[in-house]
């Protein structure tokens, strides 16, 4: 079976990542991780190294400007060439040449039942509002900041005794399952 090359990008520990590897070793997974990309030495990177899958840093600090990053991180992706580009805890906004190149074709996971909470802080920002129920969201990616149309979404009961950590670590619990569900979907129907 040709499986469908999509490539993930990540800023973190990876933990969506090694989820996203480890449903794609199921001989029936439509998809095959071609390529890992960070716009930082993130600790992530590991679990593509581990599977002998290419990565590759593109720093924001190594480019003259945020436009010339942009066009460089497009680059990076498109050499690949993905059927579909995953956010998974990437912590940057993806330029004009990505979404110009992947238009529709590139999806984000985020830490919170969007639109409520979008950006850098979905889960610490619903603690503090005082939410009893926040979750995650699978969405497409456009030019905004997590204003993308939804695709799938998982809920979370807060606790009273939780914390950001306790409480990403259960998010991320019901949201790697979630993103991998979208992404064979995703795949197998191209
Ligand atoms: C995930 O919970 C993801 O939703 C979040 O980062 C975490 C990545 O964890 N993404 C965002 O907050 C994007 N705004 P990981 O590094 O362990 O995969």
């Amino acid at each position: 079976m040709k499986r469908t090359p999509i490539v993930v990008l990540i800023s973190g520990t990876g933990s969506t990542l090694a989820a996203l590897l480890e449903a794609s070793r199921e001989p029936d997974c439509p998809y095959e991780v071609v390529a890992v990309l960070a716009d930082t030495d993130a600790a992530g990177l590991e679990h593509a190294r581990a599977a002998s899958i290419p990565t590759q840093v593109v720093r924001l600090a190594d480019h003259p400007d945020r436009a010339a990053w942009d066009r460089a991180l497009a680059a990076a992706v498109v050499a690949h060439e993905p059927q579909l580009v995953v956010l998974a805890g990437f912590m940057k906004l993806v330029g004009a040449p990505l979404l110009e190149a992947f238009g529709g074709r590139i999806i984000n996971t985020h830490p919170a039942l969007l639109p409520s909470f979008p950006g850098a802080h979905g889960v610490r920002d619903a603690l503090a509002h005082g939410v009893k129920v926040t979750g995650a969201s699978v969405i497409e990616v456009d030019a905004g900041v997590d204003t993308g149309r939804i695709l799938a979404q998982v809920p979370v009961e807060v606790r009273e005794d939780d914390t950001e950590a306790t409480l990403h670590e259960r998010i991320k619990a019901a949201e790697q399952p979630m993103l991998v569900d979208v992404v064979r979907r995703l795949t197998a129907a191209r």
